[in-house]
């Protein structure tokens, strides 16, 4: 992949994620709301440097091309980030290419569909991947209702290990045609 770019929606600054940006996501990330429906690789309890190593991971895949990692900022305020989107390529296997998470203070706005709708326009605009994967657990509501929204198909139901034990994973797809077409229409 590209450099990550500063993107921008009507009320966030996408930018990417920098070295500094560890003590708010260790202090906005830490929660049972928030890690609840995310893969179980995520530590949790969450140790006092799961965030420096989580960042120091996400710098490392940016510089290597393998992914992007996107702090969110609102242009009103707060100046910090107050969640964090990720896109990566399909690596054929693990159906899983965009990330996202909000600190629980600022769900329900209409904030997360918003920075989803402009990295997936990044995604099939700028990049020209042709689909996205895109997973989340049955019972992850909010996320699962993003990509309804977006007009992704579900092709799969599989068995998916959580920070909160084993549940159902939806598998979901993306086309480029179909989102330019509802963005047409
Ligand atoms: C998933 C997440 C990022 C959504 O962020 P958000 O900014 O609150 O989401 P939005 O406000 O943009 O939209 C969510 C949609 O889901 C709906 N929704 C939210 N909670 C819901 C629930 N419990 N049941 C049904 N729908 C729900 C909202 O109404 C909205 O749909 P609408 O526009 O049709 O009304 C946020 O809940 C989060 O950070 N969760 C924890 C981390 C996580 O699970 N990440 C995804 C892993 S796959």
């Amino acid at each position: 992949m590209p450099s990550t770019p500063v993107l921008q929606t009507p009320r966030l600054v996408l930018r990417p994620l920098r070295t500094k940006d560890a003590p708010v996501i260790q202090k906005r990330f830490a929660t049972w709301e928030v890690v609840r429906w995310l893969d179980a690789k995520v530590p949790w309890p969450y140790p006092a440097d799961g965030a420096a190593n989580f960042v120091n991971a996400c710098l490392a895949e940016m510089a290597g091309g393998e992914a992007a990692h996107w702090a969110l900022v609102p242009k009103r305020g707060p100046a910090d980030l107050i969640g964090i989107i990720s896109l990566r390529p399909d690596d054929g296997e693990t159906h899983d290419q965009r990330g996202f998470w909000l600190d629980p203070a600022f769900h329900g706005k209409g904030l997360m569909t918003e920075a989803a709708d402009r990295v997936t326009d990044y995604a099939f605009g700028k990049l020209g991947w042709p689909c996205l994967w895109l997973s989340n657990a049955q019972d992850n509501h909010a996320s699962r209702r993003i990509k309804e929204k977006q007009g992704a198909r579900l092709v799969d139901m599989k068995i998916g290990r959580f920070v909160s034990g084993e549940a159902t994973r939806m598998v979901w797809l993306l086309d480029r045609e179909d989102w330019v077409g509802r963005q047409a229409a």
